[in-house]
């Protein structure tokens, strides 16, 4: 198998579902400059590329009728390039990259770009017509449960507190605020946002702006405050909106090349994609994920988690992300806190600050993860998340 190497990898902003930046932006839109972003930032000539591979949870309506390939036409790429819509929910975007590394990898195509995309404004969470399998789900609810639920499951069984859970959120919105404050997220394309208004003769207008931040983060955030906020799943449980994922309208994309044509197209390799694992757990508590994930990786690569100087653990729920940490034994505070100098777990914020846009996430995260590899010359960082209906994802990442 040969090398792949992540030459480039952007995103847009994270902006809130409904009330933030792109809530009047249609999905294509926001992924076709995610596209232009990573190529641009590159100069790569698009006709280098094989194929586009886009993640998305909910490929439907805007976001449907094979966006890969629409998206690649819409970006004004040669027919040449091909596209294709790849599906496992919150690691579609992961999935997107680890597809394309493995046809690099086995010496498929030279050139290949991974993406992702998620409105979660324009299309729902469950889809616009969710529609169960009747017998299926009368046997089996579980398999169907709100992700809320799941969360709720999580934080039962396994003790994490709600007093556990709003100090993670906080800091997450502490390290996002900081990371904002320092203009760190180096990986973000400022985007073009579309805005509709109804003028006074009843005509539309359409305005565009441009969105170069996650517009999901609250600096003001305290413990007090999240401590005040309402369950929002359960009457008497601890999941709230202050301790879940926002969710949230992204894209983000990554150009992944063999060495051959690292050296052909003239282009600096940023870290090398590793490895790969997906593992399955019960669907009524899928935010475990990665506590199955994330040790199939390692002992795959033959590494432990000590040896791991950045993670990406998507903060689905802070529930999971706090139960994930624990198996995986990287739960001390000083691995997390905003405040810590040893800090190694979303040391940007995490989806809690900065929103889970779905199908885009696996793909937002790992430009993130490239951004802190390469301006803290981390050798090894791993991103991981759960997966609705019971699987986790996990991928590893070397500096070159
Ligand atoms: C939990 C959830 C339902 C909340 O949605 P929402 O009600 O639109 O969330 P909001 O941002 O409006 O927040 C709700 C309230 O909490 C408050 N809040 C949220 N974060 C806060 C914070 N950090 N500090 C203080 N208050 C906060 C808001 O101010 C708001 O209060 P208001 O109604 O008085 O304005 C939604 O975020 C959700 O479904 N998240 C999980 C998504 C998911 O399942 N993803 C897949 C995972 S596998």
């Amino acid at each position: 198998m040969r090398d792949v190497y992540i030459v480039s990898a952007v995103r847009t902003p994270g902006c809130r579902r409904a009330r933030g930046a792109f809530s009047q932006t249609r999905p294509e839109n926001l992924l076709v400059q995610a596209l232009h972003g990573a190529v641009g930032r590159i100069k790569l000539d698009p006709a280098a590329i094989d194929d586009l591979m886009v993640g998305c949870a909910f490929p439907e309506a805007e976001q449907g009728l094979n966006i890969g390939r629409v998206a690649a036409q819409m970006a004004g790429f040669p027919d040449s390039v091909s596209g294709a819509t790849v599906n496992r929910f919150c690691a579609s975007g992961l999935e997107s990259i680890a597809i394309s590394s493995l046809k690099v990898a086995n010496g498929w195509c030279d050139v290949a770009m991974a993406a992702g995309l998620e409105s979660m404004s324009i299309v729902p969470m469950g889809g616009n017509m969710p529609r169960p399998h009747p017998e299926w789900a009368k046997e089996h609810p579980d398999v169907y449960v709100s992700m809320g639920i799941t969360a709720e499951n999580v934080a039962k069984r396994y003790n994490v507190t709600r007093q556990d859970q709003d100090e993670f959120a906080y800091n997450s919105h502490l390290k996002a605020a900081e990371a904002q404050k320092n203009k760190l997220f180096t990986e973000i394309i400022p985007t073009n946002a579309d805005k509709y208004e109804e003028l006074k003769d009843g005509t539309i207008k359409r305005s565009t702006f441009v969105q170069d931040f996650d517009d999901g983060v609250r600096a003001d955030t305290t413990v007090e405050g999240l401590g005040k906020l309402r369950p929002a799943f359960a009457a008497t449980g601890s999941v709230t909106a202050g301790n879940s994922s926002q969710t949230t309208d992204g894209a983000a994309a990554s150009i992944l090349m063999s060495e051959e044509a690292v050296k052909k197209y003239g282009v600096k390799p940023l870290v090398k994609f590793k490895l790969y694992a997906v593992a399955g757990c019960k669907a009524d508590e899928m935010g475990v994920g990665p506590a199955y994930a994330v040790p199939k990786l390692l002992k795959l690569a033959g590494l432990k988690a000590e040896d791991i100087g950045l993670w990406e653990l998507n903060e689905a729920f802070a529930s999971q992300a706090i139960y994930c940490a624990r198996q995986i034994g990287i739960a001390d505070k000083k691995y997390w806190a905003a405040d810590s100098k040893e800090k190694r777990i979303n040391i940007s914020g995490g989806a809690i600050a900065l929103g889970h846009p779905l199908g885009c996430t696996g793909s937002k995260l790992a430009a993130t993860m490239v951004a802190n590899m390469v301006r803290l010359g981390v050798k090894y960082g791993v991103e991981s998340m759960c997966i609705g209906g019971g699987m986790g994802a996990a991928a590893l990442f070397e500096l070159c």
